[in-house]
């Protein structure tokens, strides 16, 4: 919380005089269209909403510049900086004299904007390394002046900052290496003359890398300037853990997952400060009465209570509130998937991700149908593995073993297509949840030799971990390399290398400085978190797993909790009498499960009133047949 204060007051601090100046150059001596057609003591209500699915960044900026033209305006955001937004949802409300409101607007959206934009095209590149333990940084490409909101932009969008400025690191480049006479001479002068800084030396050779490596004690990082693919692995090869690599230069969206699967630690992007398209918002005025509170809710509750028994609404946990506030029930996905084969209703309105609802209708009865609010509403982490992509590893794998059938299990996690259920399915293999992955673990393990885990690597290494299975017996399975029969043979556990870019934002060192914070403070985590991070966690456990330890917990209870935000700061409000945090300094939310919104659960409840069926989750026959088979195996597990 500290931090967070610390953080918003430094922002504030560098954006005061960039208001300023914003202000003086489009206001001026006055805004003459509103002084001239609004009454001078009209107030107005004001929405600020996003016309493009993005993450907000600049809020306490857009709030400031408000209170600079008129401090009575009362502003409210509805909405977190790092949160992402779908088209259409309200990111804050403000309300005040209309002059006031509209001298504001323009200045106020121009910072929040070009904020957002950033903080959007920073998560698509977080997103776009998720399954990879590398780091996106920003660089100095910033706009003159703003540095310290583009930087914070870049925080909220999920990277991380490289060195502020120029007088906060040493980072010595080819001028500097040319001026003082080579590598080793120049970074003994920066050492000698600022010893406390932290030294980055960039290299543009395999030649020089292997110069840079050989220095005593090593220095804090090389940045890899403009290699190749094929280069960057060798870097990687040789550096062997000793310095963390930076990869830069010519790195595009296209380019980043290639780049993070050669193994550098850190990939510095200019783009992201550079040339972030603004993110597309408006605001819209209107007399208070005229904007009455949506009455989305109340429409809800009428649709709901008019159709009756014929439908039942499920929730994941990681639901908004308003969702959650209309469901029959909430729970993880091992529940859900429970709960889905005891209703009788006639329409299961399914609210949560497409696998979970896939998942519904294959265990449904025969006659129910399955319903999702928003059919896109996808996986993160069930999109890392294609049907295609796993058939090819498994004939890999059957190729190597011999009789693959006879010798390893398929195991989905159930973050999956109902295709890839079904591949188990066929193969003699299983469904697990997040809620039962160690007892479905054994299961296969007593009965074949080997696993083959999809497609969250993370939940399989943690998972086989707690079963006593080393690291070494592990085999995390290379789309662009495909290991060789013999490490093939070799593996008890082989790992698709899939990641949830929710989960994959939690790092060790979230861990280590929320303990150093509070010394008595309990880390509670996903299994989809990095090994690293569950290693250092003193527990582990689904999301319903997570709600049981707070619900059990003494008041008092000081909780830092690695999972999607909307869970957590859902128990901060069920358990006022514990302090609950995020583990995470911007907490994650997950997009797709944000797709589902009062809006579009409304249109799906209005249309079955109307007793039209639309966005029906279908899963053919031949698929649903052998996913049950899979899902049946799992629940009797
Ligand atoms: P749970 O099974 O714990 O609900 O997890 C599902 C999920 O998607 C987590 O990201
Ligand atoms: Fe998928 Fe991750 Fe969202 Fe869970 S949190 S639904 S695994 S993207």
């Amino acid at each position: 919380m500290h931090r967070k204060m610390e953080e918003k007051e430094l922002l504030l601090q560098a954006a005061k005089p960039l208001i300023d100046l914003a202000i003086a150059e489009d206001v001026g001596p006055g805004d003459v269209t509103s002084q001239a057609t609004l009454p001078a003591d009209l107030v107005l209500h004001g929405r600020i909403v996003a016309k493009a699915a993005g993450v907000v960044a600049g809020l306490p900026v857009a709030e400031a510049v408000f209170h600079a033209i008129d401090p009575a305006i009362e502003f409210t955001a509805r909405v977190a900086d790092g949160q992402e937004v779908v088209p259409g949802e309200v990111i804050a409300e403000v309300t005040g004299l209309g002059r006031s409101l509209l001298a504001a607007e323009r200045t106020a959206l121009n910072f929040l904007q070009r904020m957002s934009g950033i903080a959007t095209l920073t998560r698509q590149f977080v997103d776009a390394v998720a399954c990879t333990p590398a780091t996106i940084l920003d660089t100095r490409k910033t706009l003159p002046g703003h540095r310290l909101l583009d930087k914070y932009a870049v925080r909220m969008g999920g990277g991380q900052n490289h060195r502020l400025a120029l007088y906060d690191m040493i980072l010595i480049k080819d001028n500097h290496v040319d001026a003082a006479g080579g590598i080793l001479p120049a970074v003994a002068r920066a050492r000698a003359a600022y010893p406390a800084l932290p030294i980055e030396v960039e290299v543009r050779t395999l030649a020089e890398l292997r110069e840079v490596l050989g220095i005593t004690p090593p220095v804090d990082r090389v940045m890899l300037d403009n290699m190749s693919l094929a280069e960057m692995r060798q870097a990687v090869a040789l550096a062997a853990g000793r310095v963390p690599l930076e990869a830069s230069g010519n790195v595009t969206l296209e380019r980043a997952a290639e780049i993070a699967a050669t193994g550098v630690d850190l990939i510095s992007v200019g783009a992201l400060t550079h040339s972030a398209p603004a993110l597309d918002l408006s605001m819209k005025v209107a007399r208070p009465e005229a904007q009455a509170p949506l009455s989305l809710a109340s429409q809800l509750v009428e649709f709901k209570s008019g159709l009756g028994h014929r439908i039942v609404i499920l929730a994941h946990h990681y639901q908004r509130d308003e969702v959650m506030a209309v469901a029959d029930f909430r729970g993880d996905s091992l529940e859900l998937a429970r709960n889905a084969t005891r209703t009788d209703a006639e329409f299961i309105v399914f609210c949560g991700v497409h696998f979970m609802a896939e998942t519904a209708a294959v265990l449904a009865r025969p006659g129910q149908r399955v319903l999702s609010p928003d059919l896109t509403a996808g996986c993160y982490l069930a999109d890392t593995a294609t049907p295609e992509a796993v058939a090819a590893a498994w004939d890999r794998i059957d190729a190597a073993l011999g009789n693959a059938e006879a010798e390893i299990t398929p195991v989905t996690y159930v973050n999956s297509s109902a295709a890839l259920k079904a591949f188990c399915g066929q193969r003699g293999g299983i469904v697990c949840t997040s809620s039962n992955a160690e007892r479905v673990l054994r299961w296969a393990l007593e009965r074949r030799p080997r696993v083959f885990f999809f497609p969250d690597q993370h939940l399989g290494r943690n998972t086989a971990k707690r079963l006593g299975i080393p690291l070494t017996e592990m085999l995390l399975w290379d789309r662009d390399q495909p290991p060789d029969a013999e490490a093939i043979r070799r593996a008890r556990v082989i790992l698709w290398p899939g990641a949830c870019n929710v989960h994959q934002r939690f790092r060790p060192e979230h861990v280590r400085a929320r303990r150093e914070h509070f010394p008595d403070i309990r880390i509670l985590v996903h299994p989809e978190c990095p090994m690293k991070v569950v290693d250092l966690a003193d527990e582990v456990g689904s999301t319903a797993y997570i709600i049981q330890q707070v619900r059990a917990a003494p008041s008092g209870t000081r909780w830092a909790i690695g999972t999607e935000t909307r869970l957590v700061r859902r128990l901060q409000q069920e358990h006022p009498d514990q302090q609950i945090l995020s583990l995470a300094d911007v907490p994650p939310f997950c997009r797709t499960m944000s797709q589902i919104t009062e809006r579009n659960l409304v249109d799906l409840l209005a249309a079955l009133a109307r007793g039209q069926i639309v966005n029906e989750v279908v899963v053919d026959a031949e698929n649903a047949h052998w996913a049950r088979l899979a899902l049946e195996r799992m629940l009797q597990v």
